[in-house]
């Protein structure tokens, strides 16, 4: 059963048999509360806040590419990339001010929280994530975020910067 409590681990929750997760390669499923997105890929289990930290967007049909050496899911709403180990928010940018504007990617930080996911006799847990403060993401897990979220999923997507 899905969200199931791992006995004597507290925060790890069962969320399914490995090798059904890796037949679907994507679920969404809440856990305490709170709406995660599970990915395989390459033979890699991750698990991420099921929501983009921008505005909301729809991140499990978001396609997976490699930017600057990572790994990273592309957000459908607006292309914003996150990289699927970390969390992190990166996009690519020129400085004007250089002699020759060179494009070079950047880091936003930790946007996304990501969280643990294991594996006990082909039995796949997640274990939410507990580091510290505040995390982007963390906004479209409150009511008012989904409330936020939902009007921004009804607008048209805009596409300002195919880099960001
Ligand atoms: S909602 Fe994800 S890029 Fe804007």
């Amino acid at each position: 059963m899905s969200g199931e409590k791992k006995e004597g681990a507290p925060s790890s929750y069962f969320i399914g048999k490995k090798e059904d997760l890796i037949q679907a390669k994507r679920i969404t499923t809440t856990i305490d509360g709170r709406d995660i997105l599970v990915v395989f890929h390459q033979g890699i289990f991750y698990a991420m806040d099921q929501y983009c930290y921008h505005a909301g967007g729809p991140l499990v049909n978001g396609d997976i590419e490699e930017f600057n050496n990572k790994l990273c899911i592309v957000c459908p709403k607006h292309k914003y990339k996150i990289s699927i180990a970390e969390g992190e928010g990166i996009y690519k940018a020129t400085n004007p001010r250089e002699k020759v504007p060179t494009a070079r990617w950047y880091s936003k930080g930790i946007k996304q929280r990501v969280h643990k996911v294991s594996e006990v006799n082909g039995d796949i847990f997640v274990t939410l994530s507990e580091v510290p403060g505040w995390i982007e993401s963390d906004y479209y897990q409150t009511e008012k975020g989904k409330e936020e979220m939902k009007k921004n999923l009804e607008e048209p997507d805009v596409l300002d910067d195919p880099d960001c």
